[in-house]
C-alpha cells in the first residue's frame, strides 16, 4: 500500500485566492494530509490559519524558513514530504530552494519566478535535488484539453496552421489596488509580480496552455505589453502575434482589463483537415469543425467531485477543481512512482522557465518594436 504523504504549505493564509483550491484538492483524494504550515508573512495569520485547519500547534510556523529547517529535523515518519508554494510570485524561488535542499519534493504554482534570470537559477535548483519539482498550470488538468492534445496527436486536425489563444478577464479593469485589494495590490507591483503583470499572471496560463496543446511552440514573436488602466504601475494588457514551430501562424491575448468579462479563455487551433475548439465557459467540450461547416462534439465524462471538495471561486467552474486534483495526482503519482497519470498534467520546470523567457522576450519586443527569437 502507498503511504499518505505529509504535505506542509506555505502561502494560503485567510482570505487567499487560491490557497484553499491547493489544500483541499491536494487532499481529497486520502493520498495526502496537511501536516504543517507557514501560511502568512504575519506571524498571527499563519496561527489563525493553522488552528482553523486544527493543525498540531506545534506544526503551524512563524516563517517558510523556520518550517522548512524545523521539519527537516523530524524523524522521517513525521516529517513533511512535500511543501505548496502558494505565495505571491516574488516569493517562490527562496522558500523553493530552502525546502528542495532540504530534501523534500515542491509543487509550486506559476508563474515561476519573478524573471527569466531567477528562473534559470530555479531551474540549477530544481537539476541538484533529490525531490521532485512540480508545477501547477491548472488547464493541464482538464480532462477535455488532454483529449484536446490526443486528437491533434493522431494528426486528425492535419497540418496546422493558425492557433489564437485569449484570456480575458476584468477585475483590473478600475485602478483597484489603490483600495488596497489584496490580490490587485501584490499583482499590480512590479517588485512582488515580478518583470510582468498581467502576462506573468495569466499570459503564462495561455502561453502554456497553447503550446501544451497543439504540441508546437513558438518560434517567434511580435508583441504589445501595455498599461491600460491610468495609475498602474505595470502591465495590464498584452496582444502577441506569434509564429510557431512549424510555421504556422496565431496570437495571444491576455487581458485583465477586459470590463465585464470574468474568466473568458478559450483556445483555437486550425488545421487543414479540421479545426478544435476549446472554451473555458464549458469546459467538458471540446467543437471539431470540418471544411464543409460541420461540427462534432465530444463530451467528457460529468465530473464526480463529492460537494465539499468543491471551492467557490468565482468564474470558476467545479471543472476547475477537478483540474488541480488531477495535477496534484500526477505530482504523488512522481513522487511515488506509480505511472498512473499521463505527463500531460505534469508540468515541471521547463514549462516554468519556458513561460519566464516568453515574458522577458514579449516584454523586450514590446520596448524594441520588433519580432523577437524565442
Ligand atoms: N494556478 C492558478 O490557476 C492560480 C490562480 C490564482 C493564483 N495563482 C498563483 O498563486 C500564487 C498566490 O496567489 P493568490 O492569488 O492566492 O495570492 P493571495 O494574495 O491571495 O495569497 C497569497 C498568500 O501568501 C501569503 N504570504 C505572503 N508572504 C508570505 C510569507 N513570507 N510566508 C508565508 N506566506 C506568505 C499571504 O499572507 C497570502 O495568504 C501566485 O503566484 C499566483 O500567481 C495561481
Amino acid at each position: 500500500m502507498t503511504k499518505i504523504l505529509k504535505m506542509g504549505m506555505i502561502g494560503g493564509g485567510p482570505g487567499s485566492m487560491i490557497g484553499d483550491i491547493h489544500r483541499i484538492t491536494a487532499t481529497a483524494s486520502g493520498k495526502a494530509k496537511l501536516v504543517c504550515g507557514a501560511f502568512s508573512s504575519t506571524k498571527e495569520k499563519s496561527i489563525e490559519k493553522g488552528k482553523e485547519l486544527g493543525l498540531d500547534e506545534n506544526r503551524i510556523y512563524e516563517s517558510y524558513s523556520e518550517m522548512i529547517k524545523k521539519e527537516a529535523l523530524l524523524d522521517e515518519d513525521k516529517r513533511i514530504d512535500f511543501v505548496t508554494i502558494v505565495t505571491p510570485n516574488f516569493l517562490h524561488f527562496e522558500p523553493a530552494k530552502l525546502a528542495l535542499e532540504a530534501g523534500f519534493h515542491v509543487i509550486c504554482d506559476k508563474p515561476l519566478a519573478f524573471d527569466y534570470n531567477e528562473a534559470l537559477q530555479f531551474e540549477k535548483v530544481v537539476e541538484k535535488a533529490k525531490g521532485h519539482f512540480a508545477m501547477t498550470y491548472t488547464y493541464k488538468g482538464y480532462p477535455l484539453l488532454e483529449k484536446a492534445k490526443e486528437i491533434i496527436d493522431s494528426g486528425h486536425l492535419g497540418d496546422l496552421r493558425k492557433v489564437k489563444v485569449d484570456y480575458s478577464q476584468g477585475w483590473l479593469s478600475q485602478l483597484i489596488e489603490a483600495e488596497g485589494h489584496k490580490q490587485a495590490s501584490w499583482r499590480t507591483n512590479p517588485e512582488k509580480s515580478g518583470k510582468g503583470g498581467t502576462i506573468a499572471d495569466i499570459g503564462t496560463h495561455a502561453f502554456n496552455l497553447l503550446e501544451s496543446v497543439s504540441g508546437l511552440k513558438v518560434k517567434s514573436l511580435m508583441a504589445d505589453v501595455s498599461i491600460l488602466v491610468p495609475g498602474r504601475k505595470i502591465d495590464d494588457d498584452t496582444n502577441v502575434l506569434l509564429e510557431m514551430d512549424n510555421g504556422a501562424k496565431g496570437y495571444l491575448s491576455s487581458s485583465q482589463i477586459c470590463t465585464g468579462e470574468d474568466q473568458d479563455l478559450s483556445v483555437k487551433i486550425y488545421g487543414s483537415k479540421a479545426s478544435l475548439i476549446w472554451n473555458h465557459n464549458q469546459p467538458n467540450l471540446i467543437t471539431i469543425k470540418y471544411p464543409d461547416f460541420k461540427e462534432e462534439s465530444i463530451k467528457g465524462l460529468d465530473k464526480e467531485l463529492i460537494e465539499e471538495n468543491e471551492v467557490n471561486l468565482p468564474g470558476h467552474s467545479s471543472y476547475f477543481t477537478e483540474a488541480f486534483q488531477r495535477i496534484y495526482e500526477g505530482f504523488f503519482d512522481t513522487i511515488q512512482n506509480t505511472n498512473n497519470k499521463t505527463d500531460f498534467v505534469k508540468a515541471n520546470i521547463k514549462d516554468g522557465v519556458r513561460d519566464m523567457l516568453f515574458i522577458e522576450k514579449a516584454i523586450q519586443s514590446s520596448n524594441e518594436k520588433k519580432w523577437i527569437k524565442l
